[in-house]
């Protein structure tokens, strides 16, 4: 019966251990606020939609967008504008594409998720876009 104590417990530290390594990459609001005051707001004030603040939609708003990645009425999508494609061919005029080169794709949407978040209506930081 000890046996099969210490051999659960041994299973339950190794299962926990594969989950803490599978664990999600961790959102960097900063670098996402960052590039969205940079990248995102810098076509939006000129494109001429006006620069949109994170604190015009509720975090479900934010989160649902992103999911379904349909971006400037579905004409094209967020995504793209987060690519190191998209990246490299602004970053010669664009400081925050240039930094952020060669961060991959997946990390900087997360990290843009998570200031659009905080910034949200309902955030912990609610924010405008500069
Ligand atoms: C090259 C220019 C450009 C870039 C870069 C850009 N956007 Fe946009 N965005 C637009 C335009 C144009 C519209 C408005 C389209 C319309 O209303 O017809 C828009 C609209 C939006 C909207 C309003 C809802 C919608 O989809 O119509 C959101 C939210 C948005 N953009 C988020 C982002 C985020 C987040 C990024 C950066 C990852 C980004 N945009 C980068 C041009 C851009």
């Amino acid at each position: 019966m000890k046996n099969f104590k210490f051999l659960s417990g041994a299973a339950l530290l190794v299962l926990l251990g594969t989950s803490m390594s599978a664990q999600a990459y961790d959102a960097d609001w900063k670098r996402g606020r960052i590039y969205y005051r940079s990248v995102c707001t810098s076509c939006h004030t000129t494109a001429p939609v006006g620069a949109i603040n994170p604190s015009t939609k509720t975090k479900a708003d934010w989160s649902a967008y992103l999911l379904l990645d349909k971006h400037a009425k579905g004409k094209d999508s967020v995504s793209k504008y987060v690519t190191k494609a998209y990246r490299a061919s602004i970053k010669a005029s664009n400081k925050a594409a240039e930094k952020f080169a060669d961060t991959p794709d997946k990390e900087l949407q997360e990290d843009i998720k998570a200031f659009l978040i905080k910034g949200a209506k309902d955030g912990d930081a609610p924010a405008s876009c500069s």
